[in-house]
């Protein structure tokens, strides 16, 4: 299908020049009695359609549950089938069509990035006014210190910046065919420096605490923008026996501990969540969790009903899992059935942020957030999976390396 046209807020002149004016006045007019709201993103990683509680899956998800329940369940939002695209699309609201980054994934040894003219949902952000921070995976590149997210609009970052690696260790092994050898290395910054001292503790448990921590420590009166983007529940498939426990009764190992790994990330979400309530942000507060793109099936995911898989364009690999929680909806305890994409949400926050898209660049994304909360019907008609085949690659292993 060809690309949808420019969402409303850029088309013209004078919408795009008049618009963001009346915005700041009734953001200035109305200071203190709506305040942007703190906007808190949870992306999981390859979690998929049916390895959540109300997808009917054994994997108890009671967390994700009663948020989704408690706000609106978005059961026809479609992601990229792969990492790069769809987190390049969350921070750019442009397909990867338009960015280079159409084809697989950034791999380790690749030099490249989101180019550095486009401007990030969190650079829009902090332009609005906003605290920005990320924990988690960025994967967006990383080969030069420009492409790196403490360059690209947040305030603080804290993660690893491949597309996967060791839960505890938090190394990254890859194989370096011109050596003729596997060459590990530890992935995890704390801003820009190299984090080192979280040997040997699981990288969920370590991200909700930064999570928690930043919530507790944000004093200010400025709007918060969190971008908590979760290890779980990509391969490797790692995670503290306990959780593991109440999956006894799964014969298949990789099953078991996948579910495992949803429970803890199911509690990380019921953390951080507990948190935004504890420190008194919650009720200015939208929060959005998404997965990234389909479960991966010969990891321990499952997508059924949906064919296929991570990687591929059958609806296993790009309808996601994915609701929005907040005191502001104005329908709460609903399922919505609107088609919504990946790359909607940088318009819709930035929007709600009171914030100016003043990109010379047609975004692909559209502003949902009177889909999602009133029910009126999408302005997107139709979305773009790709316009050529995925590379062509008979392994389905990530870790087949070509460096
Ligand atoms: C690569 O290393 C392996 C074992 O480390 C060895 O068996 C193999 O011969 C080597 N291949 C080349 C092309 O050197
Ligand atoms: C959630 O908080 C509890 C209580 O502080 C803690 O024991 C648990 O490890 C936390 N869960 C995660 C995933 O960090
Ligand atoms: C949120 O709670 C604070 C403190 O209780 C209150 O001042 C503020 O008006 C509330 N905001 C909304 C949107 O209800
Ligand atoms: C875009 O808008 C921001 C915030 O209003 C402003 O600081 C920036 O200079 C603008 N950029 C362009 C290219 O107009």
């Amino acid at each position: 299908s060809a690309p949808a046209p420019a969402p409303p807020i850029l088309q013209g002149p004078l919408g795009s020049a008049r618009l963001p004016l009346l915005l700041c006045w009734l953001r200035l007019c109305l200071a203190g009695s709506a305040p942007a709201p703190h906007l808190v993103v949870v992306l999981a990683d390859d979690l998929g359609w049916h390895d959540v509680g109300w997808h009917d899956s054994l994997i108890r998800t009671p967390q994700l549950d009663a948020l989704g329940a408690g706000g609106v369940r978005l059961e026809r939002y479609y992601t990229q089938p792969l990492c790069t695209p769809s987190r390049s699309q969350l921070l750019t609201g442009r397909y990867q069509i338009h960015t280079g980054l159409q084809h697989q994934i950034i791999w380790p040894c690749q030099p490249s990035c989101v180019p550095l003219n486009e401007k990030l949902l969190p650079e829009l952000l902090k332009e609005a006014g906003y605290d920005t921070h990320m924990v988690g995976k960025w994967h967006l590149g990383m080969y030069r210190k420009e492409c790196l997210p403490t360059r690209r609009g947040f305030d603080t970052y804290f993660g690893y910046l491949l597309g996967s690696e060791d839960y505890y260790s938090h190394e990254r092994c890859v194989f370096i065919s011109a050596k003729n050898a596997t060459r590990c290395a530890l992935d995890f910054r704390d801003g820009e420096e190299v984090a080192v001292g979280f040997g040997n503790m699981y990288s969920t448990n370590i991200f909700t605490k930064r999570a928690v921590d930043l919530i507790a420590s944000h004093k200010t009166e400025k709007p918060l923008f969190l971008y908590l983007a979760l290890q779980s529940v990509h391969e490797p498939l790692q995670v503290p026996g306990k959780y593991m426990k109440p999956y006894d009764f799964i014969k298949d190992e990789k099953r078991r501990h996948y579910a495992g790994m949803v429970s803890i990330m199911d509690e990380a979400v019921g953390n951080v969540t507990a948190a935004l309530k504890r420190f008194g942000l919650w009720n200015n507060t939208v929060l959005i969790f998404s997965t990234d793109n389909g479960g991966q099936t010969l990891g321990g995911g499952n997508n059924w009903p949906l064919r296929g898989r991570k990687w591929t364009l059958w609806e296993g690999g790009v309808r996601g899992v994915g609701f929005v929680a907040s005191p502001l909806l104005k329908q709460r305890g609903v399922e919505s059935h609107e088609l919504i994409h990946i790359s909607d949400w940088l318009p819709t926050l930035v929007n709600l942020a009171g914030g100016h898209i003043n990109s010379t660049k047609p975004l692909d994304g559209f502003d949902v957030w009177k889909t999602i909360s009133e029910g009126s019907p999408s302005p997107r008609k139709e979305l773009l999976h790709n316009i050529d085949p995925m590379f062509v690659d008979t392994s389905p292993c990530e870790y087949t390396i070509h460096c």
